[in-house]
């Protein structure tokens, strides 16, 4: 970070101690678990690459949700108002953070090809998975411990992605229950699993889940060990606070490590369950897993964090109902690979046997259209979401959505694109 906006951050930083802002997010003291390690602060929340000096000067002026021009306009407001150790836990990638800005840079190396004259009056985002009609193809990533974030947290999204008609993909960690969040959206959310090593526990989230009304499972692959999250333990090691209130364990909520016990029984997801020997390490989980899934519950199992075609290929063969193309927002694996330029050999593989989404790195509605150009059925948004959530709650995480919604619409006339159902592999070309 350049000296001069290093020293402008820290007299804003100094300015809000004294501010009402802190108190009115309840982000003064330790709310809830992030790593118990972590960074720098030195641009890395999420990849952005585009919100320049001037972008962040007018971030820190935002008044409302309803100023901000595009996502990034949260993303400096989040970096500010956060304790350095819940920035650091949404910021982190792996290692040296190459997936989480390669996921980023992946997008330029797409160029759309526009078609003219074609009458696009008006555009149809609508999209249809499992028989479900959606008026957009913008859906919430799980993101753990959302209180970390916002004192409302997960309710303060459910009610925005309920109000604006987003489909919500809720985390196994979430600061708040799966009924509390249903209630709140007023139709359920997807849920996201994350195996342990304990199959009992495992079988009551998921049968809680089912009880609360949810329909789909998510299964989340893509971290059978925990990750080396450099950028989240230095921004930790920033942080004075004493977490221990909030949570005892140095795990990250998707970052499992170890046994999980004093960090678990914090979320309400794990209440009365004995959590005494649980861990989420489960490198030994292999394929047959999907089986074992399918023989405790009727919910439909999508696989999360597949960047492969035969591992797409094999999902469908296990009886998975669909994959999300997702190296976890670039916090997993070290391969230094975009998902975008993983959809289109997955959807290649899947042959339309079987929903294909993805997430990673979607800043901009021309990303989303590039991913479904590339044959993505539906796309979804991480921290983007969480950048209004930490800003200004429901309305920031509204206006995310408003702004990525009307960003996708602008794309598609620009492009020529009627509808999502009719934009194929012509729309987008290898730069
Ligand atoms: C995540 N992600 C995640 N994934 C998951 O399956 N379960 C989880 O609990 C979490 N938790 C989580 C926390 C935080 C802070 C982040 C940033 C991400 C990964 C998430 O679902 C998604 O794959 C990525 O966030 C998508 O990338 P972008 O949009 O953040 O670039």
């Amino acid at each position: 970070m350049p000296a001069d906006r290093l020293h402008s951050r820290r007299t804003f930083l100094r300015f809000l101690a004294g501010s009402p802002l802190l108190s009115a997010v309840g982000l003064s003291g330790c709310l809830d678990p992030g790593p118990g390690r972590s960074g720098t602060g030195t641009g890395v929340a999420g990849g952005s690459g585009s919100a320049g000096a001037d972008a962040a000067l007018r971030n820190h002026l935002l008044s409302s949700a309803d100023e901000a021009i595009n996502v990034f306009d949260f993303q400096e407001m989040a970096r500010a108002l956060l304790p350095p150790a819940h920035y650091g836990y949404l910021a982190t990638g792996v290692d040296g953070d190459e997936t989480l800005h390669a996921n980023r840079e992946g997008y330029a190396r797409f160029q759309l090809r526009a078609r003219r004259l074609v009458d696009v009056s008006t555009v149809s985002m609508g999209v249809t998975l499992y028989e479900q009609d959606w008026d957009t193809p913008i859906v919430l990533s799980p993101v753990g411990s959302q209180r970390a974030f916002h004192e409302e947290g997960e309710l303060a999204v459910a009610r925005a992605s309920g109000a604006l008609g987003h489909l919500q993909v809720l985390s196994t960690v979430t600061t708040t229950s799966v009924e509390e969040v249903n209630a709140a959206r007023e139709r359920p959310v997807w849920y996201q699993l994350y195996p342990t090593d304990d199959w009992a526990v495992t079988q009551a989230l998921v049968g809680r889940a089912s009880d609360a009304g949810c329909d789909t499972l998510v299964l989340t692959v893509d971290l059978p060990v925990g990750s080396n999250r450099e950028t989240a333990q230095r921004l930790a090691a920033e942080d004075s606070r004493d977490c221990t209130e909030c949570h005892r364990s140095g795990a990250a909520a998707d970052d499992p490590m170890g046994f999980l016990s004093g960090y678990l029984d914090h979320k309400p997801m794990f209440q009365g369950l004995d959590l005494s020997q649980v861990s989420f390490d489960t490198p030994f989980m292999t394929w047959d897993f999907i089986d074992r899934l399918r023989g405790i519950t009727d919910m439909r199992i999508l696989i999360k964090g597949i960047v492969r075609g035969d591992d797409a290929r094999q999902a469908v063969l296990s009886g998975a109902d669909g994959v999300i193309v997702s190296n976890h927002g670039g916090r997993a694996e070290p391969s230094g690979r975009s998902t975008v330029e993983s959809v289109e050999e997955v959807v290649a593989a899947v042959n339309g046997a079987i929903p294909v989404l993805m997430d990673g790195g979607i800043r901009r509605g021309s990303d989303i259209l590039k991913a479904m150009a590339l044959g993505a059925n539906a796309v979804c948004i991480g921290r983007p979401y969480i950048w209004g959530l930490s800003a200004f709650g429901e309305p920031g995480v509204a206006k995310v959505l408003e702004l990525l919604t009307e960003e996708l619409r602008i794309a598609m006339q620009l492009h020529g694109v009627r509808s999502l159902s009719r934009l194929d592999r012509s729309y987008v070309t290898r730069a």
